[in-house]
């Protein structure tokens, strides 16, 4: 019985799971690309490709500072580090993300442009005005009051500032087949409509400047699996319970229940 959030996402041995499967498939784990992790540590429909949606639509560059809410174990933050040039903090509530998300950026030879903390989307650890820009993948789904998530992505951005969302969105009503990658049962389960974040947004003092729908990413992502499967997986990342959790979100993908949409806001 998963008793929170983090014990739903929590595991030990991450690391050490996904050193394992590169070694295996023959990597100098020792001498590692960022880029080879892409397979575990984007956990977002489209992958890397939902990351690129992201990476265009902040706007930071080298000298800006970015906070990745909701990070996971770091493949976000650890791209939009190497792709704009930004110094990125990520925070996430589940601790044993964040302990995997500092390792592999030790690992990949990042460590001096990205760094990790434990924390709250709804109570974040940073003051007033800390970051140009912020970010959040795939972690709304799990946060029942939107309110308070935004107003707390607003506060730590500084005027003029981007707030870019990407999360899973109700499309039609109906009911969600469980366990979900974000949740094994409704209990830790909040997906909405797009408008319900928009709203959250305005409330928080957000302009939103736009909301991109990427039903087609998911349609090809739950149904077109590539020619060669990567060297680690989601599988690494949350065990093997990830086969079901993929399943049914690819059933509520075709179902035409849920889809991701790429929210972009500005700070006034
Ligand atoms: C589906 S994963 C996405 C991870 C990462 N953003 C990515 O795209 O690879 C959802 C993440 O949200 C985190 N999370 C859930 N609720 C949170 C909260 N209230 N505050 C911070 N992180 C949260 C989880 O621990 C998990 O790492």
């Amino acid at each position: 019985m998963v008793e929170s959030v983090e014990e739903h996402y929590g595991s030990e041995g991450i690391v050490e799971r996904i050193v394992q499967a590169l070694s295996d498939a023959g990597f100098d784990t020792n001498n590692l690309d960022a880029d080879v992790l892409a397979g575990a540590d984007e956990f977002h429909i489209g992958g890397r490709e939902g990351t690129l949606h992201v990476a265009s639509a902040v706007d930071v560059g080298p000298g800006k500072q970015l906070l990745d809410v909701g990070c996971g174990i770091g493949g976000a933050a650890r791209f939009l580090a190497r792709s704009t040039g930004a110094s990125v903090t990520g925070v996430d509530l589940t601790p044993e993300f964040v302990e995997a998300a500092i390792e592999l950026t030790d690992l990949v030879g990042m460590s001096g442009l990205v760094d990790f903390k434990v924390g709250s989307a709804t109570d974040l650890p940073f003051l007033d005005d800390t970051f140009d820009a912020v970010t959040m993948l795939h972690v709304g789904m799990n946060i029942e009051d939107k309110n308070q998530m935004m107003h707390e992505l607003t506060r730590v951005c500084r005027p003029q500032g981007t707030v870019v969302v990407y999360d899973v969105t109700i499309a039609k009503a109906g009911d969600l087949p469980y366990p979900m990658p974000w949740s094994s049962t409704p209990q830790f389960s909040f997906p909405e409509p797009v408008a319900k974040y928009e709203e959250a947004a305005a409330s928080a003092g957000l302009q939103h400047l736009s909301s991109s729908d990427h039903y087609d990413l998911a349609l090809k992502f739950f149904n077109e699996p590539p020619a060669s499967p990567p060297p680690v997986s989601l599988g690494h990342l949350m065990g093997p319970r990830m086969l079901e959790m993929r399943d049914n979100a690819g059933e509520a993908v075709n179902q035409g229940l849920i889809s991701p949409v790429l929210m972009t806001f500005q700070v006034p």
